[in-house]
């Protein structure tokens, strides 16, 4: 879907006082997986995940190799977009548990070398929160300025800028006779980040958690703080969007400059404690957008995330060269942070799979995931080759915007099912009557029991390179160079450290290939090869340089001897 002020304020030692000490490093290289806690275990029999439900499994998290998690928003919450809508950032929703239950998480999560990273939603709060009650409820209030009024008439909105969640971005309040500014639903209105007061009191909450011994932040919808001050109009481009609406530009709402000076702020907030990671929620158009994020002194985001590598649909080789070269060389040899899934997009099984190959393919995005130089994204279930299960009608639909879209933007309750723990009742997730959203009709077969057991499931293909990624000193420090640069079909790259080299092969066409890498071409010592991970089982590993054969979206993983 969706899709440089440094004040003396930005700065607290009480966190650096009271915080665990972290490897400033951790989070290099590292995989962390995104948690939906409402769909990923649930032990109150609610039919909603809770955060008791994240504990209990931890050591399966562990099993699977991850350094850290990411925990979608779990604050008190209208939910009307599923807790991105916060009216307390400094409590928990009851129905997800307690301030306690999430400290037993951290503490838990801390036995099994595993960080915590929470959700920071920045850019709005929910109607319902107290600082926006009071912010409409005059323009006199003290916080009359923490949210974005501008003037206008009754049914006049001051421009035609569009809510990304669908038509007008303005809505009409009848206490303050003005409009606020809303970039999601109406129920989100903007905070005003020019707003100094409004700054502070983010920072203030970000201590807190950071106190709660939090390893880091995913930054919520970041590109989205700043508007225009002049409120100029978006120029309309050809076509509508999915809800009807004229499609426009968005260069007045989305990625101003200004960003940066927040991102630079929260840097300096969360560098109190060494090593507290800021994870950017940036879809950005370009490579070169993407690495200003990291700030012209790595000063900003340590990992804004990389959407153009992962996010699309497109299998091809020479499409994935280029992102893989982007990354390594522009920017400015920052970690990329690679993603194929999450909780707002179809699952990567459905946007990349052809329905005949999807298991093999699954298995492909898995090594063109974990092999490159990167820090990674894995979102619940990926490992597992969950799909999405989708509403069948619109009366099904939970999502707001699958409401507001129907039928071109079903919305996105599709990828959030329950987690597949077993072949028992609800998946194992719950043991309610029904669950908030429906079990996935393949949780039978697809589950973490039956793939545990299983040593060709996709599950132990995961574990495989996320204890490769850790364990080989090529896959770990090594640097990366693509060769093999015009290959239709195939993308080859190479990692090496140490005088040790990997070569990893990846074909994307659905029938064999195959590649022979004599040794002086690709400008390696050696010409063996010893099988460290591949992806198919029906043909021997390759034993050399000179010819490898690839099956229909085989991926090959080789030490060079
Ligand atoms: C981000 C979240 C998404 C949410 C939106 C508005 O894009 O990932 O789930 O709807 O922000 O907060």
């Amino acid at each position: 879907m969706i899709l440089a002020y440094a004040g003396s304020s930005a700065r607290n030692h009480t966190a650096e006082a009271a915080a665990p000490a972290l490897d400033p490093n951790w989070w290099k290289g590292a995989v962390i997986y995104e948690v939906y806690p409402r769909s990923f275990g649930d032990t109150n029999g609610d039919g909603i995940g809770d955060l008791k439900g994240v504990t209990a499994h931890l050591d399966y998290l562990q099993k699977l190799g991850v350094n850290g998690i990411w925990m979608t928003p779990f604050s008190p919450s209208p939910q009307v977009d599923f807790g991105y809508d916060v009216t307390d950032y400094n409590a928990i929703d009851p129905q997800y548990g307690t301030m306690a239950d999430f400290e037993r998480l951290v503490a838990e999560a801390g036995k099994r070398n595993i960080r915590v990273i929470t959700d920071l939603v920045l850019n709005h709060t929910s109607d319902q929160h107290p600082w926006f009650r009071e912010s409409r409820s005059s323009r006199t209030n003290p916080k009359a300025d923490w949210y974005i009024w501008v003037d206008g008439k009754p049914g006049k909105p001051p421009n035609n800028w569009l809510s990304i969640f669908g038509h007008s971005a303005w809505q009409w309040d009848a206490t303050r006779q003005q409009y606020y500014y809303h970039a999601f639903y109406k129920e989100q209105p903007d905070l005003n980040w020019r707003n100094r007061q409004v700054r502070d009191a983010m920072y203030q909450m970000i201590r807190g958690w950071m106190r709660r011994g939090v390893a880091g932040f995913r930054l919520d919808a970041v590109p989205q703080l700043f508007e225009d001050p002049q409120r100029q109009d978006e120029k309309y481009l050809p076509g509508l969007t999915a809800y009807g609406d004229r499609q426009e530009t968005r260069v007045h709402t989305d990625n101003l400059p200004e960003v940066h000076e927040v991102y630079r702020e929260l840097r300096q907030v969360v560098d109190a404690v060494p090593g507290t990671v800021l994870i950017g929620e940036t879809y950005l158009p370009n490579v070169e957008e993407l690495a200003q994020a990291y700030g012209p002194n790595h000063d900003e985001l340590q990992l804004p995330m990389d959407t153009q590598y992962g996010m699309g649909s497109k299998l091809s080789a020479e499409l994935f060269r280029a992102k893989l070269r982007d990354a390594e060389t522009r920017l400015n040899g920052n970690m990329p942070l690679f993603v194929f899934d999450n909780h707002d997009n179809r699952r990567s099984w459905n946007r990349y799979g052809d329905g005949k190959h999807d298991d093999a393919i699954a298995r492909l995005i898995a090594t063109l995931l974990l092999t490159p130089r990167a820090t990674v994204l894995i979102y619940y279930g990926q490992e597992l080759g969950m799909s999405n299960n989708d509403p069948k009608s619109v009366d099904q639909v939970k999502d707001p915007i699958g409401k507001i879209g129907w039928p071109k933007d079903i919305g996105r309750d599709g990828e959030r099912t329950p987690m597949q723990w077993s072949a028992s009742a609800n998946a194992g997730f719950s043991t309610a009557k029904s669950t908030w959203l429906p079990v996935a009709p393949n949780y039978a077969t697809v589950n973490v029991a039956a793939e545990s057991d299983n040593p060709g499931s996709l599950l132990n293909y995961y574990r495989k390179l996320i204890r490769l990624r850790k364990e080989n000193a090529a896959l770990r420090d090594g640097d990366l160079r693509i060769v093999d640069e015009t290959n239709p079909d195939v993308l080859s790259f190479v990692r090496s450290a140490n005088g040790s080299t990997v070569l990893v092969t990846l074909n994307f066409s659905s029938s064999p290939r195959t590649v022979s890498y004599a040794s002086a071409k690709i400008g390696i010592a050696g010409r063996g090869l010893t099988a460290l991970a591949q992806s198919f089982d029906s043909a021997p590993p390759p034993a050399s340089l000179d010819k490898l054969v690839l099956p229909g979206f085989g991926a090959y993983v080789g030490e060079v001897r």
